[in-house]
């Protein structure tokens, strides 16, 4: 798929916002990795804790220890957390944090059914994939874990006309969905926590995504005001270079697993607290506060919006700029003028959600920005871009932006640019 589009570049070299090519070229990288190089690739400081920890060569994952850098990563994330979160279960990945909450929900509410939202994506282990919105991932797998049921995203009376059961154990969801970066009204979430407390759910947020500074404050959810039982981060965490995730939940929640001596073990995970994931959490989460991080999210976030919004009005396939902070959807969709709308139905009866793609290769041949079409059958791209861009790549992005739009305007010329890559694309693949 990557030499079809001829995004089979080989990088060398990654700093900051950017990645270098084996020829050389600069690329803007607007994905971050799925959003893991959040403070930019070759951090000076996280590299240097992690030589610093290779040096030491402390005793790791001894298993049987009280090992101290789990602890105090897991302070750490306590102390971003609302009161009540005062346990952390480290995982390697977003979804075994995911497949961490399944279970210490079920377990602390005896109850098994679980409530996810349509276009959710909360991983792709089987239990996570249970939870997964998009019939495109789940098809083939089956059967996933019984009593998972989905309900439409931001709709509390569906969400109430499932939780009058009184079998559900938890409900689950992103506070911004990363397929489509859909977003519910803070009505919503407040009403989704005052349903499950009356019910008896836990709320699960998954963070994994939108987590970690993202949206500008540390937990996106904390601008809902609403106080989840149960949290999952990964991604950000060890700024990309460490696998590592974390489940937070409340001591209750903790407690219903770890019951007894003899229930000591009955959820663990070899690698969970390796010493290289903690360390570089720890750079990570001291990056954040050196360098201002948070405020810095909210600034650039503002600049995007200021420099993307007119671009909206601008441009009549541009539909709607929406997200928070530097999680960005670029929504695009039916023109109004005939002649633009025919132009736009012949692209998407070539296959849906075409457009949005048509705009992602642009902007990587000719400008070099790294982007990605935000969900299958979607017309949204999605922006990732590192948590340390700022003004100039902001710039960057809108400038490109508006010459590809232009030319989406003006005539053919995108189509014939996006036939050529792909034909392109298709003979260097036969000639492999
Ligand atoms: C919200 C959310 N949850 C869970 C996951 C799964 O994380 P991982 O790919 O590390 O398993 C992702 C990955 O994109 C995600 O966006």
């Amino acid at each position: 798929m990557l030499g079809q589009i001829e995004f089979d570049r080989f990088y060398v070299k990654g700093e900051g916002c950017y990645l270098i090519d084996d020829k050389g070229d600069r690329y803007l990288d607007f994905l971050s990795g799925f959003g893991v190089f959040a403070l930019g690739r070759g951090h000076p400081a996280i590299v240097q804790a992690l030589h610093d920890a290779l040096d030491a060569d402390l005793p790791n994952l001894v298993q049987m220890d009280c090992a101290l850098l789990p602890g105090v990563l897991a302070q750490e994330l306590v102390a971003r957390s609302h009161p009540g979160i005062e346990r952390v279960f480290f995982t390697n990945s977003g979804a075994e944090a995911v497949e961490s909450a399944i279970k210490f929900a079920r377990s602390a509410t005896k109850r098994t059914r679980i409530l996810y939202c349509d276009h959710a994506f909360h991983g792709l282990t089987t239990g996570a994939l249970s939870l997964n919105g998009g019939r495109e991932f789940r098809s083939g797998f089956g059967p996933l874990l019984p009593g998972c049921d989905m309900i439409p995203f931001g709709d509390a009376s569906a969400l109430a006309r499932e939780l009058r059961r009184g079998d559900v154990a938890a409900f689950i969801a992103e506070p911004i969905q990363g397929k489509g970066v859909n977003m519910a009204s803070e009505d919503f979430w407040q009403e989704a926590q005052s349903l499950c407390r009356r019910h008896k759910a836990l709320m699960i947020l998954d963070e994994v995504q939108a987590g970690m500074g993202r949206s500008g404050t540390f937990f996106c959810h904390e601008q809902f005001g609403i106080t989840p039982d149960i949290i999952t981060v990964s991604k950000a965490l060890s700024g990309g270079y460490v696998p590592v995730g974390a489940m937070l939940c409340t001591e209750t929640v903790s407690d219903s697993v770890f019951s007894s001596m003899d229930r000591a073990v009955v959820h663990s995970s070899t690698f969970s607290t390796n010493q290289l994931a903690m360390v570089a959490g720890l750079a990570t989460l001291q990056a954040f506060e050196d360098e201002d991080i948070l405020d810095r999210v909210r600034r650039t976030g503002k600049a995007f919006t200021k420099a993307l919004d007119p671009l909206v009005e601008k441009y009549e396939f541009l539909h709607e700029v929406r997200g928070m902070g530097l999680m960005i959807g670029l929504v695009f969709g039916e023109p109004t003028t005939p002649a633009l709308r025919r132009r736009f139905r012949m692209i998407e009866a070539l296959r849906s959600a075409l457009f949005s793609q048509m705009i992602v290769l642009p902007l990587f041949h000719r400008h070099r920005i790294l982007t990605q079409v935000a969900a299958d059958n979607m017309n949204v791209i999605k922006l990732l871009p590192p948590l340390i861009a700022g003004d100039d790549e902001v710039e960057l992005f809108a400038d490109a932006l508006d010459d590809v739009l232009s030319s989406a305007q003006q005539g053919s010329s995108l189509i014939f640019e996006f036939g050529k890559t792909m034909a392109r694309g298709t003979l260097h693949k036969a000639r492999l």
